[in-house]
Order: structure tokens, then C-alpha cells, then sequence
């Protein structure tokens, strides 16, 4: 059964930057600039998804060797799960023919091809063919699927009995700008008009995660809300992460917010003195969800 949140607040003074990351949550199905967040994402919470698959690594033990990463986008979660465990093969399951191709191409490049396989898949239909997984990897794609009862039966049947599910969320589109004043305020507006549409369009964004995995017969053996700040000095890309977010968000909340927000929405990405890409007082705010689940021996 769920255990109660443990809160934990990271500050995270952002020098590293390498590896893979992140999430935001997009309401269409096109990648549309959403590769490119996905790898930045990755990149500046590093130090989150190495502590995650740390946690990982001491709940499934070291013997994992077949892992799913369901919804796997580019590949942030297939690249940290690789290196955790050294004898692994991830097979990565995503609907997006274009997404694969990107993490395919990212597989080779690192010299890892032959550890992953690919399957372009409707995750929430089942895991054809996937079975005795050590592991099932799910970050910000379970709000995608169009039953969460039914993606949890498919991801429990592919599972070994004693293997592990790590769900990740994120609660929303991360901060940036300064709190207390306008800039605070014109983000705390987008992203309710961001919730508005995602109540329409992804239903089971924000569901009760651990709820939905003790009845689909999982045992929740961890659940945490971590809330994350990145600060000045700001890891690189963090200037262009917020200037795709930005972008993305403008193009979702046209008819949602003014015409005055989104005006100062655009004055985020013109090139002008108050583009993200150019400024110093950043802070990179995301709170990430996550809940281990094992499937009973
Ligand atoms: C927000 S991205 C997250 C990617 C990656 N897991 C990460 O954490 O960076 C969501 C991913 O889920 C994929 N997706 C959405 N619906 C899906 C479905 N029904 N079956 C499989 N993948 C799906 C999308 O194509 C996208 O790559």
C-alpha cells in the first residue's frame, strides 16, 4: 500500500550537465520541439536521475538485466538505467516512430546499440512480447494512456513476479522566473491554464499514482514529492530550456490567457531584453513525483 509522501527539498547549485532528462508535458502528439526539452531536461536534473535509479538500483538489486522504458522519448531514462546496470538490455517502448529513431541514433552514438531494442507501441494496449521484465521504467508517459487500469494489468503481466515498476511525474510546466512579482504571477496564470487544458486533453495527469498501483495489485513500497530549485550559476542550457518551454506553452495557451499574457509571453522569446536565453535571475523550479512498485512474488 502507498506510504506518505516524503517531502524532501533539493537545492541544487547546477554545475553538471551531461547526460539525459525531463519533462514537459505536452498535450499534442507531435515531438514539435519536445526532443530537444526532453535532452535538456535530462541534462540539468542530472543529480535527480542518478539519486532515482540509485533508489532503483537498491530496491531491484544488482542481478537486473531485462528493463522496459515505457514511453521512452528520447532515451533519458533507457541511457541512466544502461549505466546503472552494466549487464542490462533496455527494450524501449514508444507510439512515436520519430522518437525512437532519435533515441536509436543517441544508442549508437554512445556505442550501446546492441543493448537496446526498440518497440513502437501503443503502451497502454499491453507489452506484446515483453515478458519476465527485471524492471519497467515509466517517466511522464502513464498520463499519456488512455486507461491507466488497463496500462497497469500490461505492465504487471510483462513484469517477473518480484520486479519492479518506477513510475516518474512531474506536477506541472517548471518555473523560471523571479517569485512574489509579475513575472511570478504571469507563470502562476499559465500554468493554471495549463492544467485547464491537460483536464481536457491528458485526464490522468496529477492521478492518485499510488492509488491506481495498490488496486492494479501492486505493493507501493516508496512514494515522494521532491521539489527541485536549480540556481544561479545555472547549468548550460538552462537559458534554452526555458526558451523552448516557453514556446511550447505559447503555442498551447492561445485563446486560454490574455492577450496581455501572452504579449509578455512573447517578450520571453524575442530576443529582447527580457528573453530567457539572456538573463541571470533564473531559477529552475520542478517538483517530481515518484512511486516504486513492486509486482508480489
Ligand atoms: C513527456 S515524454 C517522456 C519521455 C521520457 N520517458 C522522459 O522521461 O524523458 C512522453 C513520451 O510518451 C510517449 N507516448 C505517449 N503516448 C504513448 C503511448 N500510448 N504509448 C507509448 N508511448 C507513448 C510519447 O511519444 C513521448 O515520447
Amino acid at each position: 500500500m502507498a506510504h506518505g509522501h516524503q517531502h524532501q527539498h533539493q537545492h541544487q547549485h547546477g554545475h553538471a550537465a551531461h547526460s539525459s532528462h525531463a519533462h514537459t508535458h505536452d498535450s499534442d502528439a507531435t515531438p514539435n520541439g519536445l526532443p530537444e526539452i526532453l535532452d535538456l531536461d535530462a541534462a540539468l536534473f542530472a543529480p535527480h536521475l542518478t539519486a532515482l535509479t540509485g533508489r532503483i538500483a537498491c530496491l531491484a538489486g544488482d542481478d537486473v538485466r531485462n528493463i522496459v522504458d515505457l514511453g521512452s522519448g528520447t532515451g533519458t531514462g533507457t541511457f541512466a538505467l544502461l549505466e546503472r546496470f552494466p549487464t542490462a538490455r533496455v527494450t524501449a517502448v514508444d507510439s512515436s516512430p520519430a522518437m525512437l529513431e532519435r533515441l536509436v541514433s543517441a544508442a549508437r552514438d554512445r556505442g550501446l546499440g546492441d543493448r537496446v531494442h526498440t518497440l513502437e507501441a501503443d503502451a497502454g494496449a499491453g507489452l506484446p512480447g515483453v515478458v519476465d521484465a527485471d524492471l519497467v521504467w515509466a517517466s511522464a508517459s502513464l498520463h499519456h494512456l488512455d486507461d491507466p487500469a488497463t496500462a497497469l494489468a500490461g505492465i504487471r503481466a510483462a513484469l517477473r513476479p518480484g520486479g519492479l515498476l518506477a513510475v516518474a511525474e512531474v506536477d506541472g510546466m517548471p518555473t523560471f522566473l523571479p517569485e512574489g512579482g509579475e513575472p511570478g504571477a504571469l507563470e502562476s496564470r499559465c500554468r493554471e491554464a495549463l492544467d485547464g487544458l491537460h483536464a481536457e486533453q491528458l485526464p490522468h495527469r496529477g492521478a492518485d499514482w499510488g492509488s491506481l498501483l495498490a488496486t492494479a495489485g501492486f505493493s507501493v513500497e516508496q512514494e515522494r514529492a521532491e521539489p527541485w530549485e536549480l540556481r544561479a550559476p545555472l547549468p548550460e542550457g538552462a537559458g534554452r530550456y526555458a526558451y523552448l518551454v516557453f514556446e511550447r506553452i505559447r503555442g498551447n495557451l492561445v485563446g486560454r490567457i490574455s492577450p496581455e499574457d501572452l504579449a509578455a509571453l512573447d517578450r520571453l522569446v524575442d530576443g529582447g531584453p527580457e528573453d530567457v536565453r539572456h538573463r541571470d535571475d533564473l531559477v529552475v523550479r520542478s517538483t517530481r513525483e515518484t512511486w516504486m512498485a513492486r509486482r508480489p512474488a
